[in-house]
């Protein structure tokens, strides 16, 4: 499938016109043309409620836009992806995230192999883990117990472990302390380490190549702090596990591979959260409440797999992502959690998004030039986002779709919080999508000069997912959710939603820059006139001799 056939598509040149025809319709002129649009434009699967009446679409957009998923064969998409087959082309690579969940008894294959009994194996393995450090039998080198699990990992080895650590905080273990360590700057070491014992602590080295220069880095200061207080080589063993697909690597690096817990190519890094880069998850919410996780992701992988495109919560919100970006030209997409527990959600959104859908070739290689592919996705949680951003969201000039995640009934219940904090949801998403007109301001004894300012042009596309708890299996249906709407854009797009090439070339550079920055002798600098004068001007500011550059 080339570039050429998707916005040649008949349902992409319909939608084209139908756009054109309807542009100037408002939101308002939607809700009072049908009073049932509230009730009609929702969907619900896996526990989670999906309002999208307030998007900028009618009946026959959405049409439209599932004939266009149709045309684009998402179906068998959806097929081979669970099948097996090697959808990611470019790394030829099968994408199986949802073998991760997928129930004991189930069989998926992988040249050959039943992957599902493999990703059992070491669930078993973890949960036999997991429980002998919560219990306390597992104990350090003094033979006291682990108190402190520090996960050093970074993009998909770290995100997804902080999201779901703090996602799941109510659930968790408060006798032991979770950190995450992700970036080089030695800063964030320091500060995660300062205040701990090394025979209470336990290291996760998580990274699926166990090559990633800034988690080898931190792994490798790891070790040292830990010898510099331990001694002891042998001591090892008791405070360092990884997790990673590269058994040799782990070795090397000094972890018995009996302490590695194992996970595989066809899992994506930002795929990874419910794999073995889930144990400090498992060790902070148990076994029990893990498996309840997965039990989320898998009931809204059987959705996704089986319910029709209209009533399929992935496939709407990766339809009206399309809509939104390619029709009605959003660049961004805000993501705002109603949920102090989910304020590292849009961080880990960002990576799944956007590592997936950030590509500018189609699966063959084509340049693409006639269509937008994946938005930019931000966000943080609300109510403090209103007390910020959201002015240009409600009066800028940039249409900033919204997606508002809430929950009918809080873990900690506290006086009325709970009700006023829903209460902004609903009320933001209403002032969003209806506004106030200036002649309703000036209604109201504003002066006609004051009225522009005060009012709202409305019209602002937004979702609203409602979930009863933030329970672990409406977190793994929540991400499950994204997961596949990703999916979704990146199948009518036609490109490759499972590589991330672009993150390449700045970490061959950097290879190549850090012996300049570091050696005693002047380097020949051999980059553009910019990063030899950068280059230069660092080592100076570090007292370093100077460089023969060609300048
Ligand atoms: O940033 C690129 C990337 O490869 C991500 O896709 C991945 O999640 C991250 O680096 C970490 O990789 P690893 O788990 O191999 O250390």
């Amino acid at each position: 499938m080339t570039e050429s056939t998707l916005v040649q598509t008949s349902a992409w040149r319909a939608l084209v016109a139908h756009y054109q025809a309807n542009r100037a319709i408002h939101l308002r002129d939607l809700f009072a043309q049908d009073a049932m649009r509230g009730k009609q434009l929702t969907a619900q699967a896996a526990g989670l409620y999906l309002d999208y009446s307030k998007q900028r679409v009618t009946a026959e957009t959405l049409r439209l836009l599932a004939q266009l998923a149709r045309e684009r064969g998402l179906r068998a998409k959806i097929d081979a992806m669970f099948r097996g087959d090697k959808i990611n082309a470019t790394e030829n690579r099968a994408v199986l995230h949802i073998a991760l969940r997928a129930p004991r008894a189930e069989k998926i294959f992988v040249d050959g192999v039943n992957v599902v009994a493999q990703v059992h194996a070491v669930l078993d393995k973890m949960a036999a883990f997991a429980e002998r450090v919560r219990d306390g039998e597992w104990t350090g080198y003094t033979g006291k117990r682990i108190r402190n699990v520090l996960n050093i990992g970074i993009g998909g080895s770290d995100l997804g472990p902080v999201m779901a650590y703090e996602a799941l905080k109510y659930y968790s273990a408060r006798d032991l302390t979770f950190r995450f360590i992700s970036n080089v700057d030695g800063a964030d070491f320091i500060e995660a380490t300062r205040d701990l014992a090394a025979d209470e602590t336990l290291f996760i080295i998580s990274s699926k190549t166990f090559t990633t220069l800034e988690t080898m880095t931190n792994a490798r200061t790891a070790r040292a702090w830990f010898l510099a207080r331990a001694r002891d080589e042998n001591a090892i063993a008791k405070h360092f596990v990884a997790v990673s697909t590269n058994t040799d690597a782990v070795r090397q690096f000094g972890i018995d591979p009996a302490h590695m817990f194992e996970f595989w190519d066809w899992v994506g890094g930002r795929y990874s959260m419910d794999s073995a880069i889930g144990l400090s998850t498992m060790l902070a919410i148990g076994p029990e409440n893990f498996r309840a996780l997965l039990a989320g992701f898998h009931a809204l992988d059987e959705h996704f797999r089986t319910a029709p495109f209209e009533q399929n919560l992935p496939v709407l919100m990766g339809l009206l992502g399309v809509w939104n970006n390619n029709f009605l030209d959003a660049q961004t997409v805000a993501v705002l959690p109603y949920a102090q527990y989910l304020k590292r959600f849009p961080a880990y959104l960002q990576q799944l998004t956007m590592e997936s859908n950030g590509k500018h070739v189609t699966l063959a290689g084509e340049s693409i030039s006639t269509y937008q592919t994946g938005p930019i996705y931000w966000g943080e949680p609300g109510t403090n986002g209103q007390h910020s951003f959201y002015q240009l969201i409600h009066q800028g000039t940039k249409l900033i779709p919204c997606d508002f995640i809430g929950f009918a009934n809080p873990l900690d219940s506290l006086g009325d919080h709970h009700d006023i904090l829903m209460s902004n949801i609903f009320a933001q998403a209403e002032a969003l999508a209806f506004g106030k007109t200036i002649a309703q301001v000036e209604a109201e004894g504003v002066p006609a000069w004051l009225a522009p300012h005060r009012a709202f042009m409305g019209n602002r596309p937004s979702s609203v997912i409602l979930a009863d708890k933030l329970t672990p299996t409406t977190l793994g249906a929540l991400i499950a959710l994204y997961e596949h709407s990703v999916f979704t854009q990146g199948a009518l797009w036609d490109i490759d939603s499972f590589d991330q090439w672009g993150v390449e070339l700045g970490k061959v550079l950097a290879k190549k820059i850090i012996p300049e920055l570091e050696s005693v002798a002047a380097p020949a600098l051999r980059h553009d006139s910019s990063t030899n004068a950068l280059i230069q001007r660092y080592r100076q500011m570090r007292g370093r001799a100077d460089t023969d550059s060609d300048e």
